[in-house]
């Protein structure tokens, strides 16, 4: 990391983003994360860990397609050699919605709960997070989603126990306190992020794993990938606008030297496993490494935060007409969020360059990019260009024009952006409407 300190903390903030009311800086980060518990075949210990937790009564959180699975078999059986009475409660959308949420959260509230399991993609662990917040805390739905969409309200303190079991090696959900969902009337990707969502333990099992479809692993991965880029690039947390109150602080500080830490090892582990973890599913310890740098990802952007890719990819998921990926499910039409995600990415990252070149260039030899002899204009392209060659060798659509977009959707695609203050602000170059237009532009074909 040597080579990082000159970058510090700082030198990006010179983008000129927005100051506090008082015009004071942030001067503080702080370092939240889920204890980890890892290894093959160690869901078998959820029932432990939940005991101990103090949980007596349990609803199992899972999606339609996983739960006739091994891994929620696995979590039922552990729960109930504890003693502990274990209900499944199997009815996630897949990319959920405020409608599943309230369904989920209803459940909660109707059964009684003193624990969560989730075991599933991030979309599960993302609706255990709402269900035990609003069945513990009650409140209108938008009380506590982000402003400007939400409230904003701070959660009032502690939730009640969750464990998550991650079945795919991408969002990192068990380790941050994020929650997404799409509010289905206003066509828009929003979320609750509070550091009391965070899940107290991940339980990464890379046996898990094993079923993932190709095109779910691609993307899935590719979204680990950006989580690492985005909160590596971001705007440092000493450039953002100090808290009113350290309450205030925002789970997304922006860029801080721990976070870049895990950053750097997660992109180093993805550009040498997703392809081998892709081509061979056989491949345990591909799988594994992928399985790690999603949490090593996770507990980097889960402080740093990400930024532009993920606030496009919002509205780009949320505009979803017909596309349907190879392995997901078919009842309905879906972008998922990591393909989403990377589409944007090498755009993105090519407009970012200017603000901080030598964290561009770093990253992208990290990729394995030969980057001696590069000049600072060339960070940019360098760093999309080893996106671009991952994207492909991964088999993902080449750009939005791909997946059913077209130029005439640029004005939405950018409406549904500039409400995501949550992340938008931490893009270390500040971007207007008219930016983002010349990104969506630039998003549609890469290849
Ligand atoms: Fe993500």
């Amino acid at each position: 990391m040597a080579e990082l300190r000159a970058q510090g903390s700082g030198v990006a903030g010179s983008g000129g983003q927005a100051e506090g009311a008082g015009g004071v800086k942030e001067s503080a980060f702080t370092m939240d994360t889920s204890s980890i518990k890892y290894g093959p075949g160690v869901t078998r210990e959820v029932g432990f860990d939940m005991k101990k937790l103090g949980a007596k009564r349990v609803m199992v959180v899972t999606d339609p397609r996983l739960a006739e699975g091994e891994p929620v078999a696995v979590a039922l059986e552990a729960l109930r050699a504890e003693g502990i009475d274990a209900v499944l409660y199997d009815a996630v959308r897949v990319e959920p919605t405020d409608t599943s949420f309230l369904h989920a959260i209803s459940f909660a509230r109707d059964g009684n709960f003193d624990g969560y399991v989730s075991v599933g993609g991030g979309s599960t662990i993302d609706t255990a997070k709402a269900a035990n917040l609003y069945a513990t805390y009650p409140a209108d739905f938008l009380d506590y989603v982000n402003p400007p969409i939400g409230g904003g309200m701070p959660v009032p303190g502690a939730l009640r126990p969750h464990v998550a079991v991650p079945t795919t090696a991408g969002t990192g959900s068990e380790t941050t306190g994020v929650a997404i969902c799409d509010l289905t009337e206003m066509h828009v990707k929003t979320g609750i992020a509070h550091r009391a969502l965070r899940p107290q333990i991940g339980i990464l099992d890379p046996h898990n794993t094993r079923t993932l479809p190709q095109m779910a692993a691609a993307s899935t991965g590719l979204d680990v990938l950006s989580h690492a880029l985005e909160s590596l690039t971001a705007l440092p947390y000493d450039g953002r606008a100090a808290p009113e109150s350290p309450e205030l602080r925002p789970a997304y500080q922006g860029a801080n030297p721990i976070s870049d830490i895990w950053a750097t090892k997660a992109i180093e582990m993805v550009a040498a496993n997703i392809v081998r973890a892709i081509q061979d599913t056989e491949d345990d310890e591909a799988r594994s490494a992928m399985l790690l740098a999603a949490a090593y990802a996770g507990i980097g952007f889960g402080n740093a935060g990400v930024h532009l890719p993920h606030g496009m990819s919002y509205p780009v998921s949320g505009m979803v007409r017909a596309y349907r990926p190879p392995g997901y499910p078919p009842d309905h039409p879906i972008i998922p969020h990591g393909m989403a995600v990377i589409l944007n990415a090498p755009a993105v990252f090519r407009f970012t360059a200017p603000t901080n070149p030598e964290k561009h260039l770093y990253a992208a030899r990290l990729m394995g990019v030969d980057t001696a002899g590069a000049a600072a204009e060339d960070a940019g392209e360098l760093l999309a260009g080893a996106i671009i060659d991952l994207m492909q060798k991964t088999g993902v659509p080449n750009g939005l024009g791909a997946i059913g977009f077209t130029e005439e959707d640029i004005p939405a695609l950018v409406e549904g952006t500039l409400p995501q203050h949550r992340v938008t602000k931490l893009s270390p170059r500040p971007a207007e409407a008219q930016d983002l237009e010349a990104l969506f532009r630039d998003a549609m074909s890469y290849w």
